[in-house]
Formats: C-alpha cells, structure tokens, sequence
C-alpha cells in the first residue's frame, strides 16, 4: 500500500524496454545523436508545433532553468504560494535565474486566480528599480494539491499575463495526469491558452529519470543549451535519458499509465467519501488525492503497511482544516497502484 508519492513507484516496462534496446553499439554523445532528434521530432508531433525540446534529468532542474530563460535582472516569477518552485526546490529557481523572486500568491485549490495575480501586479509593478523586474507567471497543471486548470482558466491567465508583459510557464510535473482528465490535446492545455515554456514531467508517470523544457515560444530558447550545459543537465550518455521518451510516447503508454494512476485515485476517492467519517481536502483532478481522516484510522493504516505522508492545511479555510484527532494525508497513486492495494487500504479505514 504505497500512497507516499508516484515517484517511489519503478519504472514501467515500455520505457525498460526502450533503454535496453539501446543498451548496446555507439552513438554521439551529448545529445547530438539520432535518439535524441527523434525525440524532438516526436514532441513536436505530439504538440502539433514547432517546439524546441531539452531533455534534463529531474523536475526542478527543468523548472528552475526554464524559469532561467524568463527571467532578466532582478526579476520576479508570479507563483501560486504553495508552488513546487518555490516551497520545495531548495532556492534552485532563484539560484539558476540569479536570484529573481518566487513571488507566491495565494489561490484557492491550489490555484492562482486572476484577482490574485492582480494583486501581484500591483505589488511588483514595472519600472520600479526597487522593486526588480516582473518576468514570468508559473502555473503547476495539476496541481500541488491534484486540482486543475481548465483550458479556459489557462488562457485567461496567460492572456492577462501577457497583458502585463510577462512570460508564461508551466509547471507539468503532472502533465500527463491533468490532460487525461481535461480530455483535450497537449496543444490546447499549452501553447494554443499561451504558455511559453513547458516542464514535461515524465518520471513521475512511469519514466525513472526523464523531464523535459519544451519551448513553444522559441526566442526564450536562444541561450539554452549553455544554460543547461552550465547546469550539469547535458548528461555525456543522453540518449538514454531520450531513450526514455521513446518508450513513454510509444503506442500512448504515458496517457495509459496517467489514466490508470488516475483511476485508481478516483477509486479512493469513491471509497473515502462512501464513509462516514473521511472527508477529501481538494476537489481531486489527478492521481493525488487529499483525506481528512480520524487520527486512529490512519494509525491504524500505517500498522497494516500503509505509507502516505501527513500533509499540512495550509490554504485550506479554517473551517475546513482537520479538527482534533484527525490527520490530513496525501495519497499518491501511481502506474503501478493496484485496485487490490487500494481497496486494502479503504479496509484499513473503515
Ligand atoms: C509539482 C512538482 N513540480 C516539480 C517537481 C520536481 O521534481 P523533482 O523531484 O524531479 O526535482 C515535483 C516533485 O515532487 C512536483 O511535485
């Protein structure tokens, strides 16, 4: 019963077979081989545009370098609060851009709202040398707490991004799992609503080392390759972190593995609310769900093997905060959850 995080699951079988079919013989090293060009060739068919693709090895040296390509002097990133870039990626963002500011907002479910990020204009205007430069707004899709952005959403935000002269990126460590629910194409989730630059997250959805920067807006590109050189992210052997992405792309494997990690979230969902005595945080839009649940119940959980993480409240209203002798938990599932490990789990609790 792993619910801790669907980065603790392996790696799925395609994206193995894709590295050992590669496993042998020569190629350039430093991405300038075939593997690598395929990829891109790839990408740009799945985006339906003329992207450019940058494979790195983990999510926030694809979040912190992408934003790094946003961002002038003294600039500043427009976040959610509780973004990934800017709670959880130990000052990267701000070290890779040279020190612009994660600027966190705060949003229901995890979410910016335009007011919010009117308010972030207002509070970092331009043209205030004090105040450094406005460059970026960085959505997460899904988010840090498994909602969505609609398409609709996406694009009022970047248009109003846009409006004050900003770049927009996306944060897709979840990607796959927010575009099988949304039901519509890596296009329309992207650069068709206005974003920018993208981090492709793959690892969590069935890779064991694979993201990618993908710029839909090519100019923010120029200077990349050195910025992710500089890094330490051109890795000598790529074609295996490519490789990767063949075997993810293939026959829709990563949509499958997305919908069943999904699926299996909305199962504990059912299960949840079908008692009593749990109750879900966040709306749940990807393979992350969020309970509130007796203290006793999830005592009880972790003695039968259960491994999840208790989670803070933050941005919850305090009437909806877990009362005395309850927990808020994370439940991750990933391509590897089973419907068996989940309904053990519902057991658990009952
Ligand atoms: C929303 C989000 N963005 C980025 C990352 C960063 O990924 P990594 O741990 O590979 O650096 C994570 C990882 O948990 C994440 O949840």
């Amino acid at each position: 019963m792993y619910f801790a995080s669907d980065n603790w699951a392996g790696a799925s079988e395609p994206i193995m077979n894709a590295l050992m079919r590669h496993k042998d013989g020569y190629e350039p090293a430093y991405g300038d081989g075939p593997i690598c060009e395929s990829i891109e060739q790839r990408f740009q068919e799945i985006f339906e545009t003329d992207c450019s693709v940058f494979v790195v090895g983990t999510g926030t040296a694809a979040n912190a370098l992408a934003l790094s390509a946003l961002t002038g002097p003294a600039g500043t990133v427009f976040c959610h609060k509780e973004a990934h870039i800017r709670v959880d990626e130990c000052g990267a963002p701000e070290f890779l851009t040279s020190g612009a500011r994660m600027w966190g907002l705060e949003g229901r479910h995890g979410k910016l709202s335009r007011e919010a990020l009117q308010t972030g204009f207002q509070e970092v205007p331009h043209g205030v040398v004090h105040h450094g430069q406005p460059s970026a707004v960085s959505l997460t899709q899904a988010t840090e707490v498994g909602t969505l952005y609609s398409v609709e959403e996406i694009t009022q935000l970047s248009a109003q991004a846009k409006d004050n002269g900003l770049a927009v990126h996306m944060d897709g460590a979840r990607f796959a799992n927010a575009l099988v629910t949304l039901g519509v194409t890596p296009a329309e989730m992207t650069w068709k609503a206005g974003v920018d630059v993208l981090s492709f997250g793959a690892t969590k959805n069935g890779a064991w080392c694979a993201e990618a920067v993908v710029f839909f807006n090519k100019d923010y590109a120029k200077d990349f390759i050195y910025r992710r050189k500089r890094a330490g992210q051109l890795f000598s052997k790529m074609r295996f972190a490519a490789a990767q992405f063949e075997g993810y792309f293939e026959n829709d494997h990563w949509l499958d593995n997305a919908r069943h990690s999904n699926a299996m979230a909305a199962r504990l969902v059912k299960g949840l609310e079908a008692m009593d005595h749990t109750r879900i945080a966040w709306p749940t839009g990807s393979n992350e769900v969020f309970a509130i649940v007796p203290k006793q119940a999830a005592q009880k959980a972790t003695a039968a093997g259960a491994v999840f993480y208790d989670w803070p409240s933050f941005g919850l209203a305090p009437e909806e905060c877990p009362g005395e002798g309850e927990s808020l938990l994370r439940l991750v599932c990933s391509f590897s959850t089973t419907q068996a490990e989940v309904d053990q789990f519902l057991d658990c609790l009952k």
